[in-house]
């Protein structure tokens, strides 16, 4: 039974041409959790079924590489060739099953952040990233250009495999932020300078992709509004992006912001961090409060430390998103959406700590405090 505080939580919303039951959306999430070398089996797949089955309407799909140069490690999904395909088919089927789940896949490369065993990170410029010590080369027109064809390519075979939508991933300190910020992009030539060209490599790969699937097919986008550091890409720069983009026809904008030189460089690491009072939650509203008046018909999806479905309810009603999405809340609760949806409206377990985050750069990721108390309460 729904409450009737959560009526708009759970009344259906389309992005673009697609409907989506609820306003519920799993933000992209990495795993770690693929076979070897990027290819989708069975433990991807109860993942996202297990998601499915616990009630969000739209599932985002961890970042998957558009290049093998742009992997993260041997356990990230990969879509630049097709051999990836049967697998990719087998997770959107699995999810389709669970009436009327859509799923998005976000398509990626690591860029300046990438340290890979035979591939040297690439960036617009060579600027060093000082957690891997490492400085990426600078990228030619002629190789930015091939990059792009790279996200058209895996849009295209997302498009084939039957997923609902395509996000692109450009925020966090990845190769499309790269391009976004005036801290790591010091190029002269049409890729750099002002906004305006900044954002070209978006628009080409937007137009790619428009070129290449159904008119209607949803193009939507993670986007860096603010990297929270020195000489970094400010909010007032943020807000153009997702002008620009909204103007171009993105059919939804993700705020998003930081990555991995904030973690060294400022307070605000990514994900937020030890979120304590309720104050601190929903850490991107105010860029979202900025944003959502550009949008006209592109929908906004609020991401950041949401836990509380009455605040969601809020976010909605007030008209500051058309969405709201989670990441580590369902990482220990898959099934959240049904819990609130079902009465039990009390906030998130997830306490924000990070410790699936950190997780993530040994193996499987899981959630380290809900292991924790399991196991308390088995002694
Ligand atoms: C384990 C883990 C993996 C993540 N992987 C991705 C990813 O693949 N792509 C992405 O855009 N964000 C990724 N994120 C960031 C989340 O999507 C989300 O933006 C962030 O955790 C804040 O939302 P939350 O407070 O609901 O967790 C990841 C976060 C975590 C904790």
């Amino acid at each position: 039974m729904i409450k009737l505080e959560l009526e708009t939580l759970f009344s259906p919303e389309k992005i673009g041409n697609i409907q989506i039951k609820n306003r519920i959306v799993r933000s992209a999430t990495h795993m770690r959790s693929t076979e070897k070398y990027g290819y989708v089996g069975d433990k991807l797949i109860e993942i996202y079924s297990e998601l499915a089955r616990g009630g969000t309407g739209l599932i985002i799909s961890g970042f998957t590489a558009v290049d093998p140069g742009g992997t993260a490690n041997p356990y990230q999904a990969c879509l630049y060739d097709d051999s990836f395909m049967p697998g990719q088919k087998k997770l959107i089927k699995a999810v389709h099953e669970y009436a009327d789940v859509k799923i998005a896949i976000q398509i990626a490369h690591t860029g300046r952040q990438g340290y890979h065993p035979k591939y040297h990170p690439v960036a617009p410029s060579p600027v060093l990233f000082k957690i891997t010590g490492l400085t990426p080369r600078e990228l030619t027109a002629n190789e930015i250009e091939t990059l792009i064809q790279k996200f058209v390519d895996a849009g295209k075979r997302s498009y084939e495999c039957g997923y609902d939508m395509v996000q692109l991933h450009a925020a966090h300190g990845y190769f499309l932020s790269n391009f976004i910020s005036p801290y790591t992009n010091k190029r002269t030539d049409e890729y750099g300078g002002d906004t305006q060209k900044r954002a070209k490599i978006l628009i080409d790969i937007y137009n790619g992709l428009r070129d290449e699937l159904e008119s209607n097919f949803p193009i939507i986008i993670k986007l860096q509004t603010e990297d929270f550091i020195p000489n970094g890409l400010s909010l007032e720069e943020g807000v153009e992006y997702a002008k620009i983009l909204s103007e171009i026809g993105f059919d939804a904008i993700e705020p998003s912001g930081g990555g991995g030189d904030a973690q060294i460089l400022s307070k605000k690491p990514y994900p937020s961090l030890n979120i304590k009072s309720p104050e601190e939650e929903n850490y991107f509203l105010h860029n979202n409060k900025r944003i959502k008046p550009f949008l006209n018909k592109c929908k906004l999806i609020a991401m950041g430390g949401i836990k509380n479905p009455i605040s969601a309810e809020r976010i909605l009603k007030e008209n500051i998103a058309d969405f709201i999405s989670l990441s580590r809340p369902l990482i220990y609760e898959p099934d959240l959406p049904k819990r609130w949806q079902n009465g039990d409206i009390s906030p998130a377990k997830c306490i924000s700590c990070n410790g699936c985050y950190m997780t993530m750069m040994q193996g499987p990721v899981y959630c380290v405090t809900k292991k924790k108390r399991e196991e308390k309460m088995t002694k």
